[in-house]
């Protein structure tokens, strides 16, 4: 059954050379703690001309059915991307990705078949009160996959994040973070073991500069003493000037080097997003969550961040899991797909699985189809 399952990303010669290793338990490196922050709501830059073209294309090559079909008529102006794609191992061709079932009910891609999969949630549940927030929450996300989060407001996406990265601990249930169980740990130690994210309301430090933003990322990956750092002995200016190269390195991922000295908090608001963006990947994770990375993004913008997500991944090799409103995004860009009503996992599978979804198009015209 599993094999039929032909999404976009790799084919079969795609697979990444690993030592079978279904699901065991081993030490995760050490990374980088969680990031304090400071709010900011910059303006969406206006839409130009280039946009407007874009999204009447969009309004013409729109889904005329299913669930992405649904929010392109709650969402006009939603750019459906071209595939896009470049890459080696985890590289998207084009073509779709073969996904292959787990004997744990799950699906991933078949490049990553015989890694240990970077995330398992077992049972996973949380309660607010009386409130169910989520309950019996299962996944299972490849090494290298991108993986999709969905489901109306309030179906407990972010919830999800918030277990994921111990803002919340568990009620009940286990999360695996490549093979690791989380158990016990604190926001910072599953940082340090590996897990980025970004927010749905846009945090970074809006006072610092970019570049700064993204060197409180790198911080613990160049290590200094305290003493060095006091009395700015030569290997702490190795380290100032280890920090500027990689943050620069990283801020060209997505063209912003020359941005680098403007503050963050004057960036227009694509701009801090994808800032966003790079701050977490400086922690250099295996994991990283993305909560609405394209809200108040204008099409080209969308479109912009769609290939930079498949190029972080094909990339650094990590595993990407979106919560995303914008449904033709989540429907070009993820492998897998889970969908969330109500705290409860109703659907997963391909995107084309979740679109003919009978279960998942109920649940969105349940609750307005306003946005996920
Ligand atoms: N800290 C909390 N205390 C009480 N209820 C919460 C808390 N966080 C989330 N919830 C509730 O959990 C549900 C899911 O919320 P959320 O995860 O933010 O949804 P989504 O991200 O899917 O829109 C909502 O009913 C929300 O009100
Ligand atoms: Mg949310």
């Amino acid at each position: 059954m599993a094999d039929d399952r032909e999404t976009r990303f790799g084919e079969p010669d795609d697979f990444r050379e690993e030592v079978p290793e279904p699901l065991t338990t081993e030490d995760a490196p050490v990374a980088d703690a969680d990031l304090p922050a400071a709010d900011s709501t910059p303006d969406a830059p206006a839409m130009g001309e280039e946009a407007l073209q874009v999204e009447a294309r969009a309004e013409a090559e729109a889904p005329t059915h299913g669930v992405a079909a649904l929010f392109n008529r709650s969402r006009r102006g939603t750019y459906r991307a071209q595939s896009k794609s470049g890459g080696a191992r985890a590289k998207g061709s084009g073509s779709r990705t073969k996904m292959v079932a787990l004997p744990s009910d799950g699906i991933v891609p078949e490049r990553d078949l015989y890694a240990t999969p970077v995330l398992e949630c077992r049972h996973l549940g949380i309660d607010f009160g009386g409130l169910h927030a989520v309950e019996d929450f299962n996944l299972i996300v490849g090494k290298t996959e991108i993986a999709g989060l969905i489901g109306p407001n309030g179906a407990g996406k972010t919830t999800v994040f918030n277990l994921l990265t111990k803002v919340y601990q568990p009620t009940r249930g286990t999360i695996l973070l490549d093979g690791v169980d989380t158990h016990g740990m604190t926001p910072s130690k599953v940082a340090q073991a590996g897990i980025a994210r970004t927010f749905q309301n846009i945090r970074l430090f809006s006072n610092l500069t970019v570049e700064e933003n993204v060197e409180i990322g790198l911080h613990n990956q160049v290590r200094c003493g305290m003493w060095s750092s006091i009395f700015r002995l030569p290997k702490y200016w190795v380290s100032e000037h280890e920090f500027h190269k990689q943050a620069l390195e990283l801020l060209d991922i997505f063209s912003m080097a020359d941005m680098a000295e403007i503050t963050a908090g004057n960036l227009p608001y694509g701009a801090q997003r994808r800032l966003e963006i790079i701050r977490a990947l400086a922690t250099h994770p295996k994991l990283l969550l993305l909560d609405e990375p394209a809200a108040g993004m204008n099409p080209v913008e969308t479109e912009d961040l769609m290939t930079n997500i498949r190029k972080i991944r094909d990339e650094f090799q990590i595993a990407i899991v979106l919560i995303e409103h914008d449904m033709d995004l989540v429907m070009n860009i993820c492998e897998g797909i889970a969908v969330l009503n109500y705290g409860k996992i109703i659907a997963k599978g391909t995107p084309e699985e979740i679109q003919g979804n009978e279960q998942v198009i109920e649940a969105y015209l349940g609750s307005g189809a306003k946005g996920a």
